[in-house]
């Protein structure tokens, strides 16, 4: 399955929404989830993102986020159309930390 991991957070471009065949995104306040469950592998969201944020599960290092595109994905509403990015989404492109103060 594939992830949405930190560089999503206050970037939410939602250009993966458009072009997921399953339509398996789930929309936070600032970022979006994958269904792990839903998800297909199809793997044509990863270079649609501008933020560089979405990863296959299988790269090092992203059990936390695997661990919370489960649970939100749980919680959160289903998404299915793009909508309109924050006004500021370029200021938050490749920042770091964006987890601890931003994340909801
Ligand atoms: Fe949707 Fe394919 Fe991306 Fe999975 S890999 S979230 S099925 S577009
Ligand atoms: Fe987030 Fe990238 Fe989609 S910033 S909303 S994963 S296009």
């Amino acid at each position: 399955t594939y992830v949405v991991t930190e560089a999503c957070i206050r970037c939410k471009y939602m250009d993966c929404v458009e072009v997921c065949p399953v339509d398996c995104f789930y929309a936070g306040e600032n970022m979006l989830v994958i269904h792990p469950d839903e998800c297909i592998d199809c793997g044509v969201c990863e270079p649609e993102c501008p933020a560089d944020a979405i990863l296959p599960d299988t790269e090092q290092g992203l059990e936390k986020w695997i661990e919370l595109n489960r649970q939100y994905a749980e919680q959160w509403p289903n998404i299915t159309r793009k909508g309109e990015a924050p006004a500021d989404a370029d200021q938050f492109k490749g920042v770091d930390g964006k987890f601890d103060k931003y994340f909801s």
